[in-house]
């Protein structure tokens, strides 16, 4: 079931969400008529591929997967590689078990994602491009293949267009895979049905991506904005949100909030206007917000005024991530959720490093021994020192930001940590049988 598109009453500024509801059923002459494909006719009829990387890095426009890289150095490093053969490909893959974020973007405007992909392809002169999406995602999977099929009628791609001098295919591409499948090495590897294990980096994709020639990767959101900013110039976007994260971003609202759903901000909006705004507040009293999914990280009460911008929930101890946003009150135990998320990561790890594959199970288990009472008081140092080394050796991402659920939950819970250890208490009263743990033999 798709979650609600949240309106904002504060008139914040629409680039995502823009044309949603216009074109619901694909059909690209009411995305026309809003807007659509506008911006890939006049890009290739009057703007050369470095004119359009150009606009796209004033624009400021970064990553929207979570990486925050700016979208114009990963195009102007592809573009310049001596290779003939260069790719695109768009990750629709979502991996945050829940988040709708892309999966609601793709089926409400393929136009804007396809379009965007095209745009792409045109600014790294790439052939070929491939939308990749959860084998689950088949709505969204439909809406892109009819909007891709369209716009090759309406000859701005496919085969047809090669009389323009630029035949371009676009694929959507479905697969099945982990959490860690959604990172860019690993989804390529999956492209090409190899193991789905990530790859050292550098090379990133940019250099040696796709069958080992140069590939922009770039989340559907961050494409679905650039048919935007071609049209209304890099200043318009860099004019939203804030200069040094500019634009807006889509996040999902969920948990103790009265509205859940997805909403577009500009970069730099608090989150607790988010929450207070368009979430319509919380159920009762607000004890943490999940910022990021499973390697995000939990957010006290008072920490509600940190920016969204990747800085912000960087240096917050969060994640942009997904862009899921999930309330939790009273009820909830972060040293149980700290843990749940780790085991998850554990589970979703391919097992690829050690550091990896033992390390975030030997965290998950030091979490597990808060929760049943078995944890020691030097327990919340080894499991610092134990992310430090797991996040230092990682290869990906998932290793990289697996600590940050526990990491997190130490440094704004540290009494509940606290409470778990020395007192074999769990204040939420979630950790049952930790009382009775605490006293069974070790
Ligand atoms: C474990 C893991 C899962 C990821 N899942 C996704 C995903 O589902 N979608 C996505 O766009 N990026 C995901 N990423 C980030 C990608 O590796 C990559 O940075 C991103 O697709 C680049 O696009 P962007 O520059 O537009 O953000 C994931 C990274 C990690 C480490």
């Amino acid at each position: 079931m798709s979650l609600p598109i949240l309106t904002s009453a504060r008139g914040w500024p629409s680039v995502l969400l823009a044309r949603v509801g216009v074109d619901a059923a694909g059909g690209i002459e009411a995305a026309e008529q809003a807007g659509a494909w506008v911006a890939y006719q006049n890009a290739v009829a009057s703007l050369t591929p470095d004119a359009v990387i150009s606009i796209i890095s004033e624009s400021g426009l970064r990553g929207r997967g979570g990486s925050g890289y700016p979208a114009g150095d990963k195009w102007r490093d592809c573009a310049t590689r001596s290779e003939s053969q260069r790719y695109v490909v768009a990750n629709g893959f979502e991996a945050d078990p829940g988040a709708q974020i892309d999966r609601t973007l793709m089926e409400l405007d393929p136009h804007a994602v396809v379009e965007g992909v095209a745009i792409a392809a045109w600014a790294v002169r790439a052939g070929s491009a491939y939308i990749v999406v959860r084998a689950s995602a088949v709505r969204a999977a439909e809406r892109l293949r009819a909007a891709i099929a369209a716009a090759e009628e309406r000859g701005y791609i496919g085969s047809v267009a090669a009389e323009t001098g630029r035949p371009l295919t676009i694929e959507v591409r479905e697969i099945n895979g982990t959490f860690a499948a959604g990172e860019e090495t690993v989804l390529l590897r999956a492209l090409e049905n190899r193991r789905a294990q990530p790859d050292q980096r550098p090379p990133f994709p940019s250099q040696r991506g796709l069958w080992g020639k140069p590939t922009v990767v770039n989340n559907v959101k961050t494409l679905a904005a650039v048919p935007w900013i071609i049209s209304h110039g890099a200043g318009a976007y860099l004019s939203l949100g804030v200069r040094e994260d500019p634009g807006t971003t889509l996040l999902q609202l969920g948990g103790t909030i009265r509205k859940p759903g997805i909403v577009e901000v500009p970069t730099g909006t608090s989150i607790r206007d988010v929450l207070d705004g368009p979430g319509g507040f919380v159920h009762g009293s607000l004890k943490a917000v999940l910022v990021g999914g499973p390697t995000g990280g939990f957010l006290p009460a008072d920490a509600l005024d940190t920016p969204i911008t990747h800085a912000g929930l960087t240096e917050a101890g969060a994640l942009a991530g997904s862009g899921t946003l999930l309330t939790l009150d009273e009820g909830a135990c972060i040293v149980d959720l700290a843990t749940l998320m780790t085991r998850f990561l554990n589970d979703e790890s391919c097992g690829k490093t050690i550091p990896c594959r033992i390390g975030t199970r030997r965290m998950a288990e030091l979490g597990a021994g808060f929760c049943s009472g078995r944890a020691r008081p030097g327990d919340v140092q080894l499991l610092s020192d134990l992310s430090a080394d797991v996040h230092d050796a990682a290869l990906c991402g998932l290793e990289a930001n697996a600590s940050n659920p526990l990491l997190s939950g130490m440094r704004y819970f540290a009494a509940e940590f606290e409470q778990h250890i020395v007192g074999g208490i769990c204040p939420a009263g979630v950790c049952q049988p930790i009382r009775a743990a605490a006293l069974a033999p070790r």
